[in-house]
């Protein structure tokens, strides 16, 4: 089957997807409450360990994630020796692949230590990508601050400035809405990596290099630069029309399961009107609204519909971060979900080893150099 199509490739308990009434929950929550109602911490508690945290519980797990989120100088020598023209998805991976080295405790049936390991993965994350982002343009990386949540954490450290309400807010929305998704590209990848019993920080590095590629995370850069290019509403139907000629996929738009709008994408777009309303529209908003409109009209037949990432680019452009962050962003979101099918695989652990389709010959002669 090309791509696992319809292969379930482990059980789960994580999350659900109904991608014809276009439903997503989270540990049987549906994602609209969790937006709602809860932040990306207790969402991340949520899925690592399967039910809504008591208060103690969540102030224990939410002062942990405080005290971790520094990382160690010789990381943040590591991210000033990379190209500053380099992606940050591979700044990231490299770094967190490099802070395995620092915890060295490679027993994961430890449990204890794989709750630590756990901690430190989703409070550096943002870390790390803060940094690149700031070393790359020459400035000095800037520490992480404990009176701070953790997203207006992230946002002081990518601009130096504590960020208003209405942006930290937006970003814990826009983490909550990425931080699981079912057996994805990089859920699976992690889990193949997992099931060697490498080490947490490898699996998160091999998810990582899953969630780069364009058509995954990396769908969102190339949204914004589609609307970017397209300039005016005005301009959307002939430039989807061409797009669809040539056989060119409109990105931001598609998902393997959803076959109706994604639910992620209805609240991003809520989410971008309040930003927008507060904060000053974004020209890219009427390009991105008419864009939604006529591939309704052009794709719609096929189930083809906004994804996550065709709001959350335009979100984050709003916010100010850099196009190629965006998938870090994601990443840092996500790792909360890689982590909690991590915990999931361990439970009752077996190493993927699929079989194929053997397609070549049997019996070939070795013919010798001087006769081919
Ligand atoms: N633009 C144009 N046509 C599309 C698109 C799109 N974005 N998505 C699907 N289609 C078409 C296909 O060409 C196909 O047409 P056909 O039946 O005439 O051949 C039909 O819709 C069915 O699509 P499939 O390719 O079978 O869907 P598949 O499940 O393989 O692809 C995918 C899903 C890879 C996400 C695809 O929709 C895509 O490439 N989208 C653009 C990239 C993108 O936005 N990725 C982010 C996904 S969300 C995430 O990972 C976080």
């Amino acid at each position: 089957m090309p791509g696992l199509a319809g292969v379930p490739a482990a059980r789960s308990a994580v999350s659900d997807v109904d991608g014809q009434r276009g439903v997503l929950v989270y540990r049987g929550i549906r994602i609209e409450e969790l937006c709602a109602k809860s932040s990306f911490l207790e969402t991340a508690s949520l899925l690592l360990f399967g039910r809504l945290p008591a208060k103690p519980d969540l102030d224990r797990f939410v002062e942990d994630i405080t005290r971790h989120r520094r990382v160690k100088y010789r990381i943040i020598d590591l991210l000033k020796c990379l190209p500053e023209q380099g992606h940050p998805m591979d700044a990231l991976q490299a770094a967190v692949a490099a802070l395995g080295m620092f915890y060295p405790g490679r027993n994961v049936k430890d449990i204890d230590n794989n709750y630590w390991s756990a901690v430190r993965l989703i409070a550096k994350l943002p870390t790390i990508v803060a940094a690149y982002a700031r070393l790359r343009r020459g400035d000095d990386h800037i520490s992480p601050r404990d009176d701070l949540s953790f997203c207006e954490n992230v946002l002081y450290m990518l601009s130096d400035r504590v960020p208003e309400k209405v942006l930290s807010e937006t970003l814990d929305i826009c983490l909550i809405l990425h931080a699981e998704h079912t057996m994805n590209a990089s859920t699976f990848t992690g889990l193949v990596t997992a099931s060697t019993l490498a080490d947490p920080y490898t699996v998160v590095a091999s998810s990582i290099g899953a969630l780069k590629g364009p058509l995954h995370g990396g769908a969102n850069e190339e949204v914004v630069q589609m609307l970017r290019e397209i300039g005016t509403p005005a301009r959307v139907r002939p430039y989807l029309e061409r797009k669809l000629k040539a056989n060119e996929m409109i990105m931001g738009f598609g998902h393997r399961v959803y076959k109706v709008k994604d639910p992620r994408a209805t609240i991003l777009q809520g989410l971008s009107e309040r930003l927008f309303k507060e904060c000053g529209t974004s020209p890219l908003y009427e390009v991105a609204l008419e864009v939604e409109r006529v591939a309704a009209d052009l794709l719609g037949g096929k189930g083809v519909y906004p994804n996550v990432d065709f709001y959350s680019g335009i979100i984050y452009d709003k916010m100010g971060i850099a196009i190629d962050f965006f998938t870090p962003m994601f990443a840092m979101a996500r790792v909360a979900g890689w982590l909690a099918h991590w915990f999931e695989q361990l439970q009752e652990n077996k190493l993927f080893r699929p079989d194929q389709i053997y397609e070549g010959e049997h019996n070939r002669p070795y013919v010798p150099i001087e006769k081919r």
